[in-house]
C-alpha cells in the first residue's frame, strides 16, 4: 500500500519549513510500515490534544477503531470539516482508513493531565446532572448511557469524553449546534443531543469534561444499551462510498 501523500498537506497547510520535513527525501530507504504511513498524522496528532496553530488538535490514539474509521471517512467524504485533513485523505481506500484506524486504537500514549477550571459549583452541578441523569423532559439522556459508565467510550463505535481539552469540547458542541455539520449519519443521535443543549450546558459540560481526571481503568464499556443503539445511525460501520 502506497504511503499517504505528504506533499499535498504540507504545501497546503506550510508545514514543510515549520517542520524541517524534507519533501525531496529518497522514498526508497523508507520502510512501509503502518508508523512510517501515518507520519503526516503525527505531525498534527502528537501525544496530547494541543493547541497549535491551525486548530484544536485532538488525541487519537487509543479511541476506539470503528469511531475513528467512521471520522476518518467523515473527513474524507466532507461530513465533517478539516480541509487539511480532506487533502490528506481524499483518495484514501476505505480498507487503508480502517488499518489507519485499527493502528491508532491499538496505540496507547498516557493521557494529559485534567485541566484546571474556573467553572462555577452551579456550572459543574449542572454538568455532573447532564452526565450522570440526562434530562428526560427535553429527551436527553444521561451521557453515560452511550460514553460508559467511566466516560471512557463504548466499544467498537462511541468515543470516550476524558482527556480532551475543553476548547475541543466547545469546538465541537459548536459544530453540532450550528447545524451545517452533521458528522455522523441520520439519525445522528449525537448531534441531535447537542442541538437540545444550551450554551450554558454545553459550556459547564466542557469544563466539567476537561477537568477530569483519567479512571485508572481506562477500559471501553463493551456493551450500548440496545436503546440507545437505536437512536444512532453512525455507530453502524459504514460501507461503500456514498
Ligand atoms: C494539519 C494537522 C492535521 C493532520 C496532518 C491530521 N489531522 Fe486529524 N485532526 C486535526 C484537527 C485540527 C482535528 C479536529 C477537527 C475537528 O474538530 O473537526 C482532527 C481530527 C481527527 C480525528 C477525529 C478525532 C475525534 O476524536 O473525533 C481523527 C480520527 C483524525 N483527525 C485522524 C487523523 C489521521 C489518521 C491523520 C493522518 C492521515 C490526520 N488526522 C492528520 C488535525 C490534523
Ligand atoms: C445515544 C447515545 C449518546 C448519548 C446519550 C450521548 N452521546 Fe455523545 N456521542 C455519541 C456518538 C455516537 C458519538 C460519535 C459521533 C460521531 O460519530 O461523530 C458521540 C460523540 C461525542 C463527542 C465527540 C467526542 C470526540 O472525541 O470528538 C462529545 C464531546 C460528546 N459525544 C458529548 C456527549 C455529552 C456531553 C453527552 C451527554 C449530554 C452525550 N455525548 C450523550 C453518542 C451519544
Amino acid at each position: 500500500m502506497r504511503p499517504l501523500d505528504l506533499t499535498k498537506l504540507l504545501v497546503c497547510v506550510g508545514f514543510a519549513t515549520a517542520t524541517g520535513f524534507a519533501l525531496g527525501a529518497d522514498p526508497v530507504n523508507v520502510p512501509d510500515t503502518m508508523a512510517e504511513r501515518v507520519k503526516a498524522c503525527v505531525i498534527c496528532h502528537g501525544k496530547e490534544a494541543r493547541v497549535g496553530r491551525y486548530g484544536y488538535y485532538p488525541r487519537i490514539a487509543g479511541k476506539p477503531e470503528g469511531y475513528l474509521f467512521n471520522q476518518l471517512r467523515n473527513f474524507r467524504d466532507g461530513r465533517r470539516y478539516y480541509r487539511p485533513m480532506a487533502l490528506l485523505l481524499a483518495d484514501v481506500s476505505d480498507p487503508y482508513l480502517l488499518e489507519m484506524a485499527a493502528y491508532f486504537s491499538a496505540l496507547k500514549q498516557s493521557y494529559p493531565p485534567p485541566e484546571r477550571t474556573a467553572a462555577t459549583p452551579e456550572e459543574l452541578r449542572l454538568a455532573r446532572k447532564l452526565i450522570n441523569q440526562g434530562d428526560a423532559a427535553r429527551k436527553i439522556p444521561a451521557c453515560v448511557e452511550c460514553h460508559g459508565k467511566q466516560l471512557m467510550g463504548t466499544a467498537p463505535f462511541i468515543p470516550g469524553l476524558l482527556g480532551l481539552p475543553r476548547a475541543y469540547l466547545i469546538a465541537q458542541f459548536g459544530a453540532w449546534r450550528n447545524g451545517g455539520v452533521i458528522r455522523g449519519h441520520m439519525p445522528d443521535c449525537m448531534s441531535e443531543i447537542a442541538k437540545q443543549l444550551t450554551p450554558e450546558e454545553a459550556t459547564a459540560l466542557a469544563a466539567w469534561l476537561a477537568a477530569q481526571p483519567i479512571p485508572e481503568n481506562d477500559e471501553l464499556d463493551a456493551v450500548l444499551p440496545i436503546e440507545m443503539a437505536r437512536r444512532c445511525a453512525s455507530i453502524v460501520q459504514q460501507g461503500g462510498t456514498p
